[in-house]
């Protein structure tokens, strides 16, 4: 087993700073039903000083996803608080100046472009919540290199529902407040005939794509009601749980993303008196890693001759309609889904 870079004493969290350099982790979260004793491994970095800490939760069944591929690499750029003061009302309402944002699945891919983005319009401080330890870790210390942002990573998996309520009261101890959430963690299964789907694979992927994204979204909104200021809530689903994919088959993928839009729906009727907002972005097929496969090469020149613009999503294609939905731009919107997919919802 590998050494701890982090104490714990029961019931509490104890840190200890550590050198930005060192680039690999020793502590670990585990939260398989064989590990009595699993944590929520949490890196934070500020100020060119890295930290390391770690939460505990009582053991549940999940185990971790890890997708394969690579993304294209974007560079964000600090955003400059002077430069906000030259900024017209409309202009200054598309910034988020000193909010906070949690992000899921922002390990990499279309979370940690939002991630970016977020960063890019203002926010102080973001917590990335993703199952993947290293590639969590590697994202929130380049996002706080990058940017300059006080920048957390919570290794946690969203259908942990102990782990997410935990992480979420750090988070909103760590920066006293909580605005924006992000729902992006998510996983597809395609080319699966639902004649012989596995009903185990069936699960989980529901598991994960729509009971993950109502755990994070309850208890961020339940912090976001606390706080008394209400906040902004962006899920996101996919086209495909608006239309049936083609060629391949997946339709539990689809029936999870239709699931995502409508509880988006739900919840921003419940919510809106609270002053949250909740909104879903239904991308179209998008040049991420989760596509970067070469099993998908056939059916990706399909995906793209169906696309009126001919090409996939770049993968910062959504950003600035996440920074939409999240910042006082979009103050009278709620309950929508907005498709952005090079126009293959068209034909
Ligand atoms: N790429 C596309 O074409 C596309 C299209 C429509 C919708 N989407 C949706 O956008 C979201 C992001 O997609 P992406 O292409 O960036 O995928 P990705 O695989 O590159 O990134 C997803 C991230 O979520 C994390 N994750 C997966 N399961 C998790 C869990 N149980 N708990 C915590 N983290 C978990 C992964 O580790 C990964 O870092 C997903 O919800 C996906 O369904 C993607």
């Amino acid at each position: 087993m590998f050494a701890r870079t982090a104490l714990r004493v029961a019931g509490r969290r104890i840190a200890r700073p550590a050198a930005v350099q060192t680039p690999v982790f020793r502590s670990s979260f585990n939260s398989s039903a064989k590990n009595a004793d699993p944590e929520v491994h949490v890196a934070s970095f500020a100020k060119g000083q890295r930290k390391i800490e770690s939460l505990e939760v009582p053991a549940t069944g999940n185990g971790p996803v890890a997708p394969p591929g690579a993304d294209e690499k974007k560079v964000a750029v600090p955003f400059k608080k002077d430069g906000y003061s030259h900024l017209t009302p409309t202009l200054a309402k598309f910034t988020c100046p000193d909010k906070v944002a949690v992000i899921t699945g922002g390990g990499r891919g279309l979370g940690f472009n939002m991630a970016q983005a977020l960063a890019e319009v203002g926010v102080r401080g973001i917590a990335i919540m993703d199952v993947q330890k290293e590639l969590g870790e590697a994202a929130a210390q380049e996002l706080s290199e990058q940017t300059g942002v006080d920048v957390r990573f919570y290794c946690v998996d969203v259908r942990d529902s102990e782990g997410i309520a935990k992480t979420v009261e750090d988070i909103a101890d760590h920066y006293g407040a909580l605005d924006i959430l992000i729902n992006a963690a998510g996983i597809a299964d395609s080319n699966i005939k639902a004649e012989t789907y596995d009903i185990e694979k069936f699960r989980r992927l529901i598991d994960i794509n729509v009971t993950g994204s109502f755990l994070v979204a309850q208890a961020v909104g339940n912090q976001m009601i606390k706080s008394g200021k209400g906040g902004s809530i962006v899920n996101i689903a996919s086209m495909s749980g608006s239309v049936v994919n083609y060629p391949q088959e997946q339709s539990c993928y689809n029936a999870s993303k239709a699931a995502v839009i409508q509880l988006t729906k739900s919840l921003a009727a419940e919510w809106a008196r609270h002053g949250i907002r909740v909104n879903s972005i239904s991308p179209g097929y998008m040049d991420t890693a989760l596509n970067r496969v070469p099993a998908l090469d056939a059916q990706k020149r399909i995906w793209v001759d169906h696309t009126p613009q001919k090409r996939l999503g770049a993968v910062d294609d959504l950003n600035n309609l996440a920074v939409y939905l999240a910042s006082d731009g979009s103050a009278f919107m709620t309950g929508n889904n907005c498709l952005i997919d090079g126009g293959y919802t068209l034909w």
